[in-house]
């Protein structure tokens, strides 16, 4: 018989047939009474199925009363209405297979709470816990509800390049890729003309520079891919490895740009708040009293715009408490992003019109000559959500910003032919999925919003 999974089981109404269940033992509790109930978890939700095993069946000595947490089993019974509180079916087992044992003395995962700094360091175990099973589960939601955001909206689906040869953000942030003999290679002398591309190549920062690339010929594309960046920065919001969402708009203009990126944070909340109940009512109990409501909140409040230059003013009449320098020209730091959303403005923030020193050489050039049309959203607990901006469509613009940016217009050849042949208004962002995930599941650490988190010094899996 097909196994049965879980959340399925729980729903069920047809009480008396016979089920097959497979999964991980959480607990093996023995009764008096001459039975031993047995939770079970499948992962196909936070729940547990109990199972009730009588000690007059076969293997009950030698094996069922041997089960301890994390041992895999086959279970088939009678699904039978359950008289204990919290479920309201459960298992009245024929038959109790272990496949796999856990042995308790070494088995890491035991029945108490672990830490989150404790489960990184067994990765390859923590999913079988509430709280990783909850991520996994949620993570799973918010990609669907992504994809189905931009499919409805007749957005086409691109995947960009994960090795390039060209530096979207421009920053000296890449991870190269090559197959040279790093062993053999003396400083400053590497010869990239013997390397696999012929040339420096890189993982990918930014999949914004290809979307652009479809954008001008399809309309509307979005990426959602991998991004690396080889930030020595070790922080709750920065992962080596993480994935971006990046859709990109042919004549969208910032302003519709911005619209589109709040309807897009609403409609995926909204749909987790629907279909992620019970996981996220787990995330309310254990880690953020005020998780539902906020989550609830930013899909119902309209989000607050400003400019770069309101928000460094409201953000110099704070006297104290700031660890880095509010100042005209200076980059808004992830505590300056949180005060604003959580203390000042108490919702989401949308801050435009950055200063273009602070921001890449893609972004458009307002007409003050200072700031650019770039936007970034930022979200209560997490900051900076998504970052983005107009892109600069008028050829002779973007090359000389590419140059006062010390970047070699070689480099960029096709992205300025884009401005060449049939330029439009377009715009996009990028919405950091990891983040994301932090939002929705209340998790403090960035860490904890991937399955295998890459990050300085940290590569165990
Ligand atoms: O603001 P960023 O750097 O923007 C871009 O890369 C643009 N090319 C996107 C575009 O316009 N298509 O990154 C976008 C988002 C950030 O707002 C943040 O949420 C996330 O990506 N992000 C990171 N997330 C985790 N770890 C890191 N190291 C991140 N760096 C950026
Ligand atoms: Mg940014």
């Amino acid at each position: 018989m097909r196994r049965k999974k879980i959340a399925e089981l729980l729903e069920s109404t047809d009480l008396g047939s016979e089920v097959t269940v497979m999964g991980w033992v959480r607990t093996r509790r023995d009764s008096k009474g001459g039975f031993s109930f047995l939770e079970i978890n499948d992962g196909s939700t936070i729940r547990n199925i109990q199972v009730l095993a009588d000690d007059k069946l076969p293997n009950y000595a030698t094996e069922i009363s041997k089960l301890t947490t994390g041992c895999s089993v086959i279970v088939k019974g009678v699904l039978v209405e359950s008289p204990g509180k919290g479920q309201k079916v459960e298992v009245q087992a024929i038959d109790v297979k272990p496949m796999g044992w856990a042995d308790p003395d070494t088995y890491p995962l035991q029945k108490k709470r672990h830490s989150l700094e404790y489960l990184r360091t067994i990765a390859h175990l923590r999913p079988r816990t509430n709280t990783f099973g909850a991520v996994a589960r949620v993570r799973n939601a918010l990609s669907y509800a992504i994809h189905t955001f931009f499919q409805e909206r007749g957005f086409i689906y691109l995947h960009s390049p994960i090795i390039t040869g060209s530096n979207c953000e421009g920053a000296g942030e890449m991870f190269n890729v090559t197959t040279l003999d790093l062993q053999g290679i003396e400083d400053g002398k590497v010869d990239f003309a013997k390397d696999f591309f012929g040339k420096p190549a890189n993982l990918t920062v930014s999949g914004q520079l290809e979307a652009e690339v479809y954008a001008l010929a399809l309309g509307d594309v979005y990426t959602f891919g991998p991004t690396f960046r080889a930030e020595d920065s070790n922080t709750y919001r920065h992962l080596a490895e993480f994935w971006m969402v990046e859709p990109e708009m042919a004549f969208y203009d910032l302003k519709e740009s911005m619209d589109l990126a709040e309807e897009l944070i609403k409609s995926i909340l909204a749909y987790i708040l629907k279909n992620c109940k019970e996981d996220l009512d787990f995330f309310n109990r254990s880690f953020d009293r005020d998780l539902i409501q906020t989550i609830d909140h930013t899909t119902t409040k309209s989000f607050e715009r400003l400019t770069y230059t309101q928000a460094i003013e409201i953000l110099s009449e704070v006297r104290e408490g700031f660890e880095f320098p509010v100042e005209w020209g200076k980059d808004i730091q992830s505590e300056h992003e949180r005060y604003l959303c959580e203390v000042v403005l108490k919702r989401p923030v949308v801050v435009t019109d950055y200063p273009k020193e602070i921001k890449p050489f893609y972004m458009k050039v307002n007409e003050d000559g200072r700031t650019v049309k770039a936007m970034d959203v930022l979200l209560p607990r997490v900051g900076e959500i998504i970052g983005g901006s107009q892109r600069e469509d008028d050829y002779e613009t973007l090359l000389s910003r590419i140059k006062e940016m010390n970047l070699d217009p070689a480099d960029y050849w096709w992205y300025l032919d884009l401005r060449k042949y049939g330029t439009v208004i377009h715009s996009g962002f990028g919405l950091g999925f990891e983040r994301l995930v932090q939002f929705a599941t209340g998790l403090s650490n960035i860490r904890d919003a991937t399955p295998f988190p890459r990050a300085p010094k940290s590569l165990e899996f």
